[in-house]
């Protein structure tokens, strides 16, 4: 059954990765998007092929989402436009760098801070309100494995995940008595441009994060996301962590070939 189809699905982050998926998925089915991330470029390709494909309406936002001010004026033009969204996919987020806390670098720890922590929370905080007035809605989260467990050298972003995890738990009990529904989805690796960002562009680098198994796509991660949203409305998933089969914590993974610890 699609219970979907012609909802408005707002997905943050969707020029790649999970993001970009989760817009394929749900344009499949027949819902309409409105679509946010900093490359317009991206976007208006997004836009343009999902269109053409499934010929369903895709409303792109060229949106910084750690801009507090740029978030609140791009939600004003939407309540303008009477744009309501039904589903918030808050997939927005990043690591930068990988290295012990004692070395870590400030720049790196800001950027994770701002989009994964504060850009999450400025986004909710201007989608939320209308779902509780209208007493309807569906918010999910792309947590991660690293809000679960924490591993080496990977503190801050761990950190910011681990807030993800607690702002969904805190996401539920505030809409306790409401029908707005609050999900999150926690995945273990998944081939994106995740570690290319990570990594600062060194190619080779993030190549080697995949090598000797099989890590997850990003339609996997969509394929839930559709699956969790697509549920009766009396049904509430409220964590889901999906990993690799070749991975069973967020740093025990067996990858052929290599010595296994
Ligand atoms: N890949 C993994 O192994 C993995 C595992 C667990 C969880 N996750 C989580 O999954 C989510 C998606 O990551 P991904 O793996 O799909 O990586 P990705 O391919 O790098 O996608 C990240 C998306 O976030 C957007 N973004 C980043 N900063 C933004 C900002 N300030 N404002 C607006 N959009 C922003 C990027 O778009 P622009 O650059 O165009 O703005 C891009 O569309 C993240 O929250 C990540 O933490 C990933």
């Amino acid at each position: 059954m699609n219970r979907v189809k012609g909802k408005t699905v707002l997905i943050t982050g969707a020029s790649s990765g999970i993001g970009l998926s989760c817009a394929n998925i749900f344009a499949s089915q027949g819902a309409k998007l409105v679509l946010l991330a900093r490359r317009e470029k991206r976007l208006e390709k997004v836009k343009k092929k999902l269109e053409e494909d499934y010929k369903v309406e895709v409303r792109i936002f060229q949106v910084d989402v750690c801009n507090r001010e740029d978030v609140i004026n791009w939600s004003e033009k939407l309540e303008k436009e009477g744009i309501e969204p039904d589903v918030l996919i808050n997939n927005a987020g990043l690591a930068s760098g990988l290295s012990k806390l004692h070395e870590g670098d400030f720049a790196d720890w800001d950027r994770m801070i701002d989009t994964n922590l504060k850009g999450f929370l400025n986004i909710s905080r201007v989608i939320l309100p209308k779902m509780v007035e209208k007493n309807s809605g569906h918010v999910v989260n792309i947590g991660s494995i690293a809000g679960h467990m924490v591993y080496p050298a990977g503190n801050v972003y761990c950190a910011t995940k681990f807030a993800v995890r607690a702002l969904n738990e805190a996401m539920n009990i505030d809409l306790y008595g409401t029908n707005v529904k609050v999900s999150s989805i926690d995945p273990g690796a998944v081939e994106t441009e995740f570690s290319r960002v990570r990594f600062k562009g060194d190619l080779k680098r993030a190549e080697k994060v995949y090598e000797g198994f099989t890590p997850l796509k990003a339609e996997d991660i969509a394929d839930a996301v559709f699956y969790v949203v697509n549920t009766p409305e009396h049904v509430n998933i409220q964590d889901l962590v999906i990993m690799p089969t070749a991975q069973r914590n967020p740093y025990l993974l067996y990858r052929e070939g290599q010595e296994q610890n």
